[in-house]
C-alpha cells in the first residue's frame, strides 16, 4: 500500500487507523458483533504496521494493535491467566513462510533443524480450561491476554468439553484450546432465526463468542458449540506428563485425556512439506465442517520453541500460515468513467493495488451513481474490497471513520470523456419503472461505444483471434470501419503490418471465415441492441426463429414474448426500424455472414428451469455446461435471485452459493448435476 507524503499525513493516517483499529477490536472483542471480519482487521493493521516501519517514531507500546485480545467483560468473574494467552503472528506466503525459519535458525545453536508440527488454526475462540484431581474446577476467555473471563458455566454446556478426565491424569493441569460453532450448526440457526424473523448471523465465530459470554448457560447449551484442544500450558503432580517434549506429543496425551483433538494435523521434517500441507488444507477448506482461516506451524520441539521466546505479542516458535484473505482494505485513488457499447457510463474505482484472494487488485466497477451514493464512495476513501470465490472484485463498505475531510465526491461528468458528447441519463435494465438509471453518451458516432462494440461483437461471434489490441490497430490502420469490414479483411494486408506475419495473418482470416455461419442467438446478440443480452438473444431466437421474423415483428408480438418487457420490445422494435441498423445487417450479410435458422424451441426436461453455475466442476467447464442445460430447455443465468430454480455449485464456489442459501435456491453438488443431466 503506497502511504502518504508527508510526515503530517502520515500522523494523521496513523492516528485514525489506530482510533479504527480500536474501534474494531471494541467491536469485536467485548461487543461480538458480526459485522466485522478479520479480513478487514488484518488489512488495517498491516497498513499501520508498515507504516510504524518506516516511522519508527511514532511507534506506541500502548497503541491499539499492541494489545491482545479485548478487555474482559464486566459481567463475569475476572481471573488472571497462569501464563499469558498470547496471539501468533501471520504469514502470507511460502517466502514468509521461509523467512520466519530464517529469523529462528539465527537465534537457535548453530546446526538447530527445527521439525514441524502443523495443525489447523481454528476460527473461533480461544479457552482456558483448568483441571484438578481430573475434574474441571474452571473455564476462561482469553480477555485481554492477562485477564479473562471465568465461564465455566457456559464451557460445561460444551459437549465436547470433558467435566472429567481419563485416567491417569495428573494433580493439576490447564488445557487450550478453541471452542467453536460447526458451519451446520450455524446454518440450523440462521434456518431458525430466519422463521423468527430474528436477524442472521454474519459469522460462527461470533455467535460462539456471544453465545459463551452472555449468563444464562442454558442458551450456552442451545447453541451446540465444540471444543478441540491444542495445548497444554501447565501441569503438577505427574513427572511423565512434564516431561513432554513436543507439540505433537502434547496432542496424543490430550487425545489420551479425553479430549476432542482436531484430526488434520502433520508432523513434517521440513518447511517444503508444511507447505504441501498447507496447500493440501486449502483445497480441503470448504468441506470442512468448520471455518478456519490457516494452518498453525509449530516448532515441534517444546523446549525449542520456548528458547525462541516472544517477539511483541507473538512467540516465535509457532506461526500462522494464514490462506488469502477474501477482503481487504485499500483506498480509492480515483474515479474514472468507462464508456460502454451502449453508450452507458460506467465509474469505475481506481485503487491502490492490494492483494485480495491471491491477486492484485487495481480496478472494480462502482457499477453507477446509485451504488456510489449507497457505499458513500469518494475520491481518497478507504474501502473495503472483496473477491470472494468470484473473479470480479467489488467494493462492499467505506470505511468513513478514517476520512480526512480530504476526499472528494465523484460527479458524472456533463459531456461523454471520450468524445465531448452530450449525455442522457435513461432507466437501466428492462425492467420498466426500474429504480437504477445510468447516464448514456448520446452520440450515436462515439469512438468509444465504436470500439467497445468491435469487441463485443467479435467475442458474441467467437472470433477469438481479434482481441481488442488488434481490432483497434485494424481501426487505426483503416482496415475496419465497422464490425462488418472484418469479413472482407485480406490476408495480404494484415500479413503485412509491423509484428504480424503471414501465418498469424491467415490464423485470423480462417478464424473470421470459420464464423462467418452463425446461430440466430448469436447474430441478434452481436447486434448490441439496448436490453438484448445473451439469455433475451436467446429468447428471441427461439420465438420467431429467423432473423426476418424478428426484424418485421411487431410491438405487440414482442411484448406478447415470454420474459420480455415493454422496456427490451420497444427497444427490440425501434432498433429495427432504424435505417442504419438495417443497412449495417445487410452490410454483413453481403460480406458472407449467414445466419442459422433457429429450431423451434422444443420443451425439453429443463424448460422453465433456470440454474446459476458457480465454482468449478470436475467433469466439464462453464460453457459445457451451460450448453447442455440449454440444449435440455434451461436456462442459465450469472446471478442468483429466487427465480433461480438450481445452483450448481463446483468446486470452490463463491458468494452465489451463499446466495442461493441465503434465498433458499436449491443447491446441485456435480454428481447430482450428472445425474440430472443424464
Ligand atoms: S496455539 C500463542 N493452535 O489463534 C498462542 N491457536 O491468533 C497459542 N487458534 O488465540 C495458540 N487454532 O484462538 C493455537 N491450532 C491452534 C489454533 C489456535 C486457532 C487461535 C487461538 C489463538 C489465536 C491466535
Amino acid at each position: 500500500m503506497k502511504e502518504p507524503k508527508g510526515e503530517k499525513e502520515v500522523k494523521e493516517r496513523i492516528k485514525k487507523l489506530r482510533s479504527e483499529i480500536a474501534r474494531l477490536r471494541e467491536l469485536y472483542h467485548v461487543k461480538n458483533a458480526p459485522t466485522i471480519t478479520d479480513d478487514v482487521y488484518d488489512s488495517l493493521t498491516k497498513e499501520l504496521n508498515a507504516l510504524i516501519v518506516q516511522f519508527p517514531e511514532f511507534a506506541d507500546p500502548n497503541a491499539p494493535e499492541n494489545r491482545v485480545g479485548g478487555k474482559p467483560l464486566e459481567k463475569f468473574e475476572k481471573v488472571r491467566h497462569s501464563a499469558p494467552m498470547l496471539s501468533i503472528g501471520n504469514v502470507f506466503s511460502k517466502e514468509e513462510l521461509f523467512a520466519w525459519e530464517k529469523r529462528n535458525l539465527k537465534l537457535l545453536p548453530v546446526g538447530s533443524r527445527p521439525e514441524y508440527f502443523c495443525e489447523l488454526k481454528l476460527d473461533g475462540l480461544a479457552v482456558s480450561l483448568i483441571y484438578e484431581k481430573g475434574n474441571l474446577v474452571r473455564g476462561a476467555t482469553r480477555g485481554d491476554g492477562l485477564v479473562g473471563e471465568n465461564i465455566t458455566e457456559n464451557l460445561k454446556m460444551i459437549n465436547t468439553v470433558p467435566l472429567k478426565l481419563r485416567t491417569p491424569f495428573p494433580a493439576r493441569i490447564e488445557v487450550r484450546g478453541e471452542a467453536l460453532m460447526k458451519k451446520n450448526v450455524l446454518e440450523e440457526l440462521n434456518r431458525q432465526n430466519e422463521k423468527k424473523g430474528l436477524p442472521l448471523f454474519a459469522n460462527s465465530r461470533n455467535v460462539a463468542a456471544g453465545s459463551l459470554r452472555q449468563l444464562d448457560p442454558t442458551l450456552a447449551g442451545k447453541r451446540r458449540l465444540d471444543f478441540f484442544a491444542y495445548d497444554v500450558v501447565s501441569v503438577e503432580g505427574a513427572e511423565w506428563l512434564e516431561k513432554i517434549a513436543t507439540h505433537s506429543g502434547k496432542h496424543q496425551i490430550l487425545e489420551n485425556l479425553g479430549f476432542a483433538v482436531e484430526e488434520h494435523t502433520k508432523k513434517a521434517s521440513d518447511l517444503d512439506s508444511v507447505f504441501s500441507f498447507v496447500e493440501k488444507i486449502s483445497e480441503k477448506r470448504d468441506g470442512l465442517a468448520f471455518n478456519i482461516d490457516g494452518v498453525v506451524v509449530n516448532i515441534d520441539d517444546t523446549k525449542m520453541a520456548q528458547s525462541l521466546g516472544v517477539a511483541g505479542k507473538d512467540p516465535r516458535g509457532l506461526i500462522a500460515y494464514k490462506f488469502p484473505a477474501e477482503k481487504a482494505t485499500t483506498r480509492v485513488k480515483n474515479i474514472l468513467i468507462n464508456v460502454g457499447r451502449t453508450g452507458a457510463l460506467t465509474p469505475l474505482a481506481i485503487f491502490e493495488p492490494t492483494l485480495v484472494s491471491g491477486s492484485t487488485v487495481s480496478k472494480a466497477t462502482l457499477h453507477n451513481m446509485d451504488q456510489i451514493e449507497k457505499l458513500d464512495v469518494r475520491i481518497g476513501d478507504t474501502v473495503v474490497i472483496e473477491k470472494a470465490g468470484d473473479v470480479i472484485p467489488k467494493v462492499v463498505e467505506t470505511l468513513v471513520k478514517l476520512r480526512t475531510g480530504k476526499e472528494k465526491k465523484f460527479k458524472m461528468p456533463e459531456a461523454c470523456p471520450v468524445c465531448g458528447g452530450g449525455i442522457e441519463k435513461r432507466a437501466k435494465g428492462s425492467e420498466v419503472g426500474s429504480l437504477t438509471s445510468a447516464y448514456y453518451c448520446a452520440n450515436p458516432k462515439c469512438p468509444a461505444k465504436n470500439e467497445r462494440y468491435l469487441e463485443h461483437f467479435v467475442s458474441a461471434f467467437e472470433i477469438y483471434e481479434l482481441g481488442p489490441k488488434i481490432l483497434r490497430r485494424f481501426k487505426d490502420q483503416g482496415f475496419i470501419s465497422d464490425a462488418a469490414d472484418i469479413f472482407v479483411l485480406k490476408k495480404e494486408d494484415i500479413a503485412v503490418l509491423p509484428r504480424f506475419g503471414e501465418k498469424s495473418a491467415e490464423n485470423i482470416i480462417n478464424e473470421i471465415n470459420a464464423k462467418k455461419r452463425v446461430a440466430l442467438w448469436r447474430f441478434l446478440w452481436a447486434l448490441g441492441i439496448l436490453h438484448v443480452g445473451e439469455e433475451t438473444a436467446r429468447d428471441l431466437a427461439g420465438g420467431f426463429g429467423t432473423i426476418e421474423k424478428i426484424t418485421n415483428a411487431e410491438r405487440e408480438e414482442l411484448n406478447a414474448m415470454e420474459n420480455i418487457g415493454s422496456a427490451v420490445s420497444e427497444s427490440i422494435y425501434r432498433f429495427f426500424r432504424d435505417k442504419n441498423n438495417l443497412r449495417f445487417i445487410e452490410k454483413l450479410f453481403k460480406n458472407g455472414v449467414t445466419v442459422e435458422k433457429e429450431e423451434k424451441k422444443k420443451a425439453g426436461k429443463f424448460t422453465g428451469l433456470t440454474f446459476v453455475l458457480t465454482g468449478t466442476m470436475e467433469s466439464m467447464g462453464r460453457d459445457e455446461a451451460k450448453a447442455k442445460i440449454i440444449a435440455l430447455g434451461g436456462k442459465v443465468s450469472g446471478s442468483v435471485s429466487k427465480n433461480t430454480s438450481y445452483v450448481v455449485a463446483g468446486d470452490e464456489a463463491g458468494s452465489k452459493l451463499d446466495n442461493a442459501k441465503k434465498l433458499g435456491v436449491k443447491v446441485l453438488n456435480e454428481q447430482e448435476f450428472l445425474k440430472m443431466l443424464s
